[in-house]
């Protein structure tokens, strides 16, 4: 892992160049931040599980019809991806207030919206990823028209598919957050998904009792988000044979220094 030639490192995850031309190897951390990395920790088992968890859904929703970088996981914490143009905007799917829009619109937390919201913020650190509006996306170039009419038409497939999914499992999915690459054939790109959905880009509360299985046990200091994350993961069927002995195994491998 550390031989290979190191790309990028975000705050949850690092991009290693790929076997192949055009692949990136996308390791997932442990480490979680929140509010434009103010606030720092770690959540012990969370990047195995993200790992999961992320080619769970992408598997799926390829099975559907949306394309994605994807390809393939190679172990515990890492996943094979075709390499994409990440454009530079967030897009957030809302089906429930909770989060930045309670605060921005003084909206009570836990209100179903009437239908679902879609926003869109600038990727940017240094502005704390600002809010903005369709008209700005092609005002500045982020991304053309037409690239937005595949990018909003996948979130809204996206969010049916993965709210069905979540309400199988007795969880109720809040609002998530999507980024999109472009995929290049020589002059020609495509938008595909990219980056990762796991319970750090999710909201995810338990249908019966509202308890939050998701970062905000981070980001509000509730505690009990490494069991959060674990349950999300056992509710998904994944890890069938626990997932305590699978995080065991890969904290040997760490101590290790593997
Ligand atoms: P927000 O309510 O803080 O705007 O977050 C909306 C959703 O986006 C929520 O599910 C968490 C996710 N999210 C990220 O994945 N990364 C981020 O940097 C932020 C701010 C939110
Ligand atoms: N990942 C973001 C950060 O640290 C924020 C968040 O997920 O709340 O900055």
């Amino acid at each position: 892992m550390s031989r290979r030639r190191q790309i990028y490192e975000g705050k949850a995850k690092i991009l290693y160049e790929g076997p192949e031309p055009g692949t990136i190897i996308q390791y997932f951390k442990d480490d979680a931040t929140a509010f434009n990395a103010e606030k720092k920790g770690t959540i012990n088992g969370k990047g195995v599980i993200n790992n999961r968890v992320s080619e769970h859904i992408f598997t799926r929703l390829e099975l559907i019809g949306i394309p994605s970088h994807f390809i393939r996981r190679l172990n515990m914490r890492e996943q094979l991806v075709k390499q994409v143009e990440i454009v530079p905007i967030e897009v957030v799917v809302r089906n429930i207030a909770a989060g930045s829009l309670t605060k921005r619109l003084g909206i009570e937390e836990g209100s179903p919206l009437p239908h679902s919201l879609i926003e869109y913020t600038y990727k940017d650190d240094s502005l704390g990823d600002p809010l903005v509006a369709e008209e700005h996306i092609a005002c500045f170039g982020w991304a053309s028209q037409e690239e937005m009419q595949d990018i909003s038409a996948m979130a809204i497939r996206i969010n049916d598919f993965m709210a069905g999914m979540f309400a199988g499992i007795g969880i109720k999915l809040v609002d998530f957050k999507l980024e999109f690459g472009r995929l290049f054939d020589g002059d020609f790109s495509r938008i595909i998904l990219a980056d990762e959905i796991s319970p750090d880009s999710c909201r995810l509360w338990d249908i019966e009792t509202n308890e939050k299985l998701d970062k905000d046990r981070f980001r509000r200091d509730l505690g009990g988000e490494a069991e959060a994350y674990q349950e999300v993961a056992r509710r998904l069927g994944l890890f069938p044979d626990g997932v305590s002995e699978v995080l065991d195994l890969d904290s040997e491998r760490k101590k290790r220094g593997k």
